[in-house]
């Protein structure tokens, strides 16, 4: 099966300053990949890239198609979804509101349909519908912001940090959801998370990014034992990092 997306080579610079060096990606049909990392390692820097937010080095195709030409206005269009870490909704519109500018470019009917099953897959927010998104929660902001990336039925949805700042029993109910759109959707998503534990739960394949580079992977089937996974919290995340379950 021909992979929906794969970038070789990538890089970012800003200024004299490298960022991402030499990258290689791929993200199968339907696959989730998980870009894990410390801070600063380059994970949102190889995301934007891939959306098409700065300038990148490097080749990228999507859906067989060359991304290089492509602007992100295009990308978007193509099925390329951005969702920013920090969530960045906008506080002062409502949940329906927010919802709306994930898919601003649908025919009326469509838009409808897709604002019922965003509600159906994050019902925290579905009471919330005609409140002010600050009033939302961390959590149901997490929610209102990935749902708002669905909106538009992307193809490939880029997820920076969804658990950032959430509270352990949301950044599960975040990844409950994240499993069940992997479950019923077509959907292929590129994950940067620095919590482990979370990231094996939705995860088919990981990549370790540490200053810039991607320093190992391995797949789902390679982390299914506990000695596994503590091998690679000890060869590539380190201390900080919750002990592996
Ligand atoms: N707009 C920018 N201008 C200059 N340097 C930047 C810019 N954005 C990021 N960097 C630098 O590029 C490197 C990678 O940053 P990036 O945001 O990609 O890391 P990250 O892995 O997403 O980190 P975090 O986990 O903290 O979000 C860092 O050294 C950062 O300081
Ligand atoms: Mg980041």
């Amino acid at each position: 099966m021909a992979d929906l997306f794969s970038a070789r080579g990538l890089g970012v610079r800003y200024g004299v300053a490298r960022a991402v060096e030499n990258v290689d990606l791929t993200v199968p049909d339907n696959g989730v990949v998980a870009l894990l990392g410390a801070n600063g390692a380059g994970k949102s820097s190889i995301l934007k890239a891939i959306a098409g937010l700065i300038p990148a080095e490097g080749q990228m195709s999507f859906a067989g198609e060359d991304l290089s030409r492509l602007n992100a206005r295009q990308r978007v269009r193509r099925g390329i979804v951005y969702v920013p870490e920090g969530r960045q909704i906008v506080g002062s519109l409502t949940v329906a509101e927010n919802l709306l500018l994930g898919g601003f470019h649908l025919d009326g009917r469509t838009l409808r349909q897709r604002r019922e099953a965003m509600l159906e897959l994050f019902p925290e927010i579905a009471g919330r519908i005609h409140s002010p998104a600050w009033m939302l929660s961390g959590g149901e902001q997490q929610m209102l912001a990935i749902g708002r990336g669905l909106m538009s039925a992307p193809k490939l949805l880029l997820l920076d940090e969804p658990s950032l700042g959430l509270a352990p029993l949301l950044i599960r109910r975040v990844f409950e959801r994240l499993v069940t759109i992997k479950q019923e959707s077509g959907l292929a998503i590129i994950l940067v998370e620095q919590n482990f534990r979370m990231t094996m739960k939705v995860a088919d394949a990981m990549y370790f990014v540490r200053n810039g580079i991607i320093v190992g992977h391995r797949t789902a089937a390679d982390l299914d034992t506990p000695a596994s996974r503590a091998d690679v919290v000890e060869a590539y995340l380190g201390a900080g990092q919750p002990a592996p379950a």
